[in-house]
């Protein structure tokens, strides 16, 4: 059984259908890229699996659990949509820290906030908190920012920044981490430290979709490459397949374009 089961996702906006039937299915421990022009639906993609956005049709599976069907029509609780929301962790191109917290608290301010919701103790209570800071500083130390604890976001460069947002997103211990173009914002010198600490993850095998505009990190990290044209899948398969043997004209053109703009 995959780990996540992805099928006939649509999505429209008014008239404009962005998304026109995805289906895919991703092993626990795989590296997802996708890769496809602007405008071919990705980050759409993205949203839909994190519930930023309801597809239109479709259905999505964690571990053979159907978390949603759109035939059901049935409009999700607030509730419903934060627990569903816990499987997946997202890292936006634009790290969206909050500016007023520290790093650390960054990192420990959602899973305070799910303590809060529960039913413990105030014993209890503590002991979790002891554990939500402990975690949250193995995290800094796993992208190399321990020393970054109590610095604001301000005070740290677009890299940094951007590896508080994945030691955020996996605070809250998601089945799969999802990236939106990741290192677009910033200088290429930057690119090389965040793309470093999504390949350790990757060897500690943590599941990741990864959309990206790196064509080398693609192809050195994913265990399968996805490219999207006009709101479909138009090509699936492995790194191989797709950089060095696409079988769709338009993969090809896009590649060749990629390599254009280098
Ligand atoms: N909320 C929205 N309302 C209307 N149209 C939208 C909305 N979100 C996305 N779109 C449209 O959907 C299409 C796909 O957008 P999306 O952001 O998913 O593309 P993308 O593949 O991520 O592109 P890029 O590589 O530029 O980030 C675009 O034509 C966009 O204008
Ligand atoms: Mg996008």
């Amino acid at each position: 059984m995959s780990l996540l089961e992805v099928s006939n996702i649509r999505k429209s906006f008014g008239k404009t259908e962005v998304l026109r039937g995805i289906d895919f299915s991703l092993e626990k421990g795989d590296v997802l890229s996708i890769i496809g022009s602007s405008g071919s639906g990705k980050t759409t993609l993205l949203r839909c699996l994190n519930f930023l956005e309801t597809p239109d049709t479709g259905t999505i599976s964690i571990n053979g659990k159907t978390i949603f069907d759109a035939s059901l029509h049935k409009k999700l609780k607030e509730t419903e949509i934060r627990s569903n929301r816990l499987h997946f962790g997202l890292v936006f191109q634009s790290f969206n820290l909050f500016p007023q917290y520290n790093v650390l608290d960054n990192i420990t301010l959602a899973p305070k906030m799910r303590l809060n919701e529960m039913n413990y103790s105030k014993e209890e209570k503590k002991e979790h908190l002891q554990g939500i800071i402990k975690t949250a500083q193995q995290l800094l130390d796993k992208v190399g920012l321990t020393e970054k604890a109590a610095s604001y976001p301000c005070e740290l460069s677009g890299g940094q920044q951007q590896r508080v947002a994945i030691a955020r997103a996996l605070a809250l211990s998601p089945d799969i981490l999802c990236f939106d173009e990741p290192t677009s914002a910033l200088d290429p010198e930057l690119t090389g430290e965040v793309l470093r600490v999504i390949r350790d993850l990757k060897s500690s095998d943590c599941t990741m979709i990864v959309v990206t505009h790196e064509m080398e990190f693609a192809k050195n990290v994913s265990d399968k490459v996805i490219f999207m044209a006009n709101g479909i899948i138009e090509e699936e398969g492995n790194p191989y397949d797709i950089f060095e043997a696409p079988k769709s004209p338009l993969t090809r053109a896009f590649l060749n374009k990629s390599v254009e703009s280098f």
